[in-house]
């Protein structure tokens, strides 16, 4: 029986690769998941010589994800599928529907949630001197995973982050591992914020300045006598600004879908993980996400504005009255919605609620355009469309950048990326313009839109 303790992948690794070497069964081996202190429970180093085990190569990326699952049991399964992988099993990964192979999976995707979660939660709380902490408690060991994705966005920073097993550590050039904090040592709410402020003023440069400006102004023999209170009260007349601008700079991360988007670029996997974002607070009091919808293989994808009312509650982009009015051109131009695919710029329904308790519709800002834009970037690259079809201002912004009007863009084509696209009235023109002759106007502007879109999209298929 070998008896192996471990701590992280790297050491797990290094360790399983002499005992598959050795043809050691799985049931031979006890993993344990060492504290850090090694030494006790060591296995002997491999013997010189020992032939060199090949695994299938994407069992690497899967079991680095395990390796961050809580459950202690992981390296005992990843020893079991490494065992069967170089033992006569190398296609073992392909059979979803094996125990092991399943169990893995399930523990690389809760794994992979959970990271995208922490890019997502984690608030970073200035403590001074550019410096700055979080607080996060993951359900998972993600710190590794998610360090890259810190160190680049918040490149020119130094910060922390801290949770109960681990903490990582940003100085603008290294990111460093460490063992893990304390939940009182990093403020997290206002309160324990404020507690913060208050004495990192006392030790902030601008403060500094204030007491060595006190000291040069006021006979030192008073300037000692003052009581500590009032020098604070002092300095927190001067000290704001500085620290309600870094505060500011933490708390103004983007909303961004990008941490809810996974790597995957098949709609259906878009699709269900959008259903999860959270990415900007639009999803709060809205019912659902509302996704794209339409062929997997079509050629021409349609860009409205965000779901309304309807859509919020059914589930379905252009369901409602805009809809209908869609419905009604796509007849006249003989397009069948469920050959197209459509979307929209932004997923969930933005709204306010009036005294009656209606909800009315709000427009969407370039804020909520760029929160969502991951989602609509990913659509089109699983989608790959020749042609684009926006409808209205926001999805031209959305396609086109913030800058983007109808009266200076619209009705023509631009390139997007792969695709052409060109931009159209959003149907809800015709339902708000004020008479008929105008209303009629639009419509055909769209419908003739549409035709242009269908014509061009059928001779790039072709
Ligand atoms: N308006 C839109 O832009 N999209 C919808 O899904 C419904 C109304
Ligand atoms: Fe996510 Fe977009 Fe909904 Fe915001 S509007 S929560 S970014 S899906």
């Amino acid at each position: 029986m070998h008896v192996v303790s471990v701590q992280d992948f790297a050491e797990w690794r290094a360790k399983a690769r002499p005992l598959l070497a050795g043809d050691v069964p799985p049931a031979q081996v006890v993993w344990n998941a060492s504290d850090g202190q090694s030494g006790l429970f060591d296995d002997t180093p491999p013997p010189a010589g020992v032939r060199v085990v090949s695994i299938n190569k994407d069992f690497l990326p899967l079991a680095e994800n395990v390796a961050l699952h809580r459950d202690g049991g992981k390296w005992a399964l990843l020893y079991h599928a490494a065992y069967r992988l170089s033992h006569g099993e190398p296609h073992l990964l392909k059979l979803a529907t094996d125990p092991l192979v399943h169990a893995l999976a399930m523990m690389e995707k809760a794994v992979k949630r959970d990271a995208h979660k922490a890019k997502a939660f984690i608030r970073f709380r200035s403590i001074g001197d550019d410096t700055f902490v979080a607080w996060h408690e993951p359900d998972h060991l993600v710190l590794r995973k998610i360090g890259p994705f810190f160190a680049r966005r918040f490149s020119d920073m130094n910060w922390s982050v801290f949770t109960p097993d681990e903490s990582m550590h940003w100085d603008g050039e290294t990111l460093s591992f460490g063992a893990g904090g304390d939940k009182n040592l990093v403020p997290q709410d206002d309160a324990q914020e404020a507690l913060w402020k208050e004495y990192y003023r006392a030790t902030f440069n601008p403060a500094r300045i204030k007491i060595k400006m006190m000291k040069s102004e006021m006979p030192v023999r008073y300037w000692k006598n003052l009581p500590e209170a009032e020098i604070i009260a002092d300095m927190l007349d001067e000290a704001p600004e500085r620290v309600q601008a870094m505060l500011r700079y933490s708390q103004e991360i983007p909303d961004s879908a990008e941490p809810f988007v996974p790597e995957s670029r098949c709609l259906e996997d878009l699709r269900h993980a959008a259903a999860g974002c959270e990415g900007c607070p639009l999803y709060k009091p809205a019912t659902q996400t509302v996704f794209g919808e339409g062929a997997p293989d079509a050629r021409l994808m349609v860009v409205g504005e965000q779901p309304g009312d309807e859509e919020d509650k059914q589930g379905h982009a252009f369901v409602g009255p805009a809809g209908q009015v869609l419905d009604a051109a796509l007849k006249e131009v003989g397009l069948e919605r469920r050959k197209l695919y459509i979307t929209n710029a932004v997923k969930h329904f933005k709204f306010l609620r009036n005294q009656a308790g209606m909800r009315l519709h709000r427009t969407p800002t370039q804020k909520d355009i760029n929160a969502c834009l991951p989602w609509l970037d990913a659509e089109i690259e699983a989608l790959k469309p020749t042609i684009i079809l926006g409808l209205g201002v926001t999805a031209g912004k959305a396609l086109f950048g913030p800058s983007f009007t109808l009266h200076g863009q619209g009705g023509r084509w631009h390139p997007k990326g792969e695709a052409q696209g060109r931009v159209t009235w959003h149907p809800s023109a015709v339902l708000r313009a004020p008479d008929a002759a105008e209303k009629e106007a639009i419509y055909r502007e769209i419908v003739e839109n549409l035709r242009i879109a269908a014509s061009a999209a059928k001779k790039d298929g072709e």
